[in-house]
């Protein structure tokens, strides 16, 4: 009785969907790009410098001729996840949809970079098994949060510490940062240190040739 379950919860079985195999697979758009396909996840506080980073390795993946795309917190949120808020359970969500679409992106031969501060280590794991083992590059960038404070490029810090804003990300909400992630970036470093570190790292899993 699928009206009786939330549809959410249902399987494709029970939904009368089934997969169709496309005529064109991953790997051969990967070899028409010359380079394969992964995602970067980038994870840290509001204000570290997440967008600014994938931004900037972003640049120098399309001066590689490299297909990319760019998924932003913010800017998604303006969209695809402008019904969401910041509560754990939507959060969740938010990180469901943005694995779910960098899946899609990944299929179609992109190297797809995530800047959202995605929080929580089981929506990230979550996320990390849509993917090979060589596709999903965790990227932490560790920006200590009164740096964070005091960079505060949108104010929202200082509303969040005078009760303006709630869930605030390093407030009154956690962020439990990555255990063991592909690359650490330490924040503070100058930025072309940082996007060097990546891209050596892109070099090194042949996503791009030296
Ligand atoms: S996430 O936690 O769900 O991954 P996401 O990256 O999409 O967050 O959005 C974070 C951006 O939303 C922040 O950079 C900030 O500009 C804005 N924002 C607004 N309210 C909050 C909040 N309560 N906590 C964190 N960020 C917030």
């Amino acid at each position: 009785m699928a009206e009786l379950k939330s549809l959410g919860s249902l399987s494709p079985t029970e939904l009368n969907i089934v997969w169709h195999q496309h005529a064109i697979e991953r790997t051969q758009r990967e070899t028409k790009n010359g380079h394969k396909a992964a995602v970067l996840w980038f994870t840290g506080l509001s204000g570290s410098g997440k967008s600014t980073l994938a931004d900037a390795v972003e640049r120098q993946l399309f001066a590689a001729n490299i297909q990319t795309y760019l998924l932003d917190g913010d800017n998604v949120r303006h969209g695809l996840c402008h019904d969401l808020g910041f509560n754990e359970s939507d959060r969740q969500e938010n990180m469901r949809r943005i694995g779910e679409v960098a899946k899609l992106m990944v299929d179609a031969g992109l190297v797809v970079s995530t800047a959202f501060i995605s929080p929580y280590r089981a929506d990230r794991q979550r996320v990390r098994e849509l993917f090979s083992d060589d596709q999903f590059i965790e990227i932490y960038v560790d920006t200590p949060l009164y740096i964070c404070e005091q960079r505060d490029p949108k104010g929202l810090y200082s509303k969040a510490r005078a009760g303006e804003i709630a869930n605030f990300t390093g407030i009154d909400s956690p962020y439990e940062p990555p255990i063991s992630p592909e690359l650490y970036i330490k924040g503070e470093q100058p930025l072309a240190q940082s996007v060097a570190q990546i891209i050596d790292y892109l070099k090194l899993l042949k996503i791009m040739n030296s």
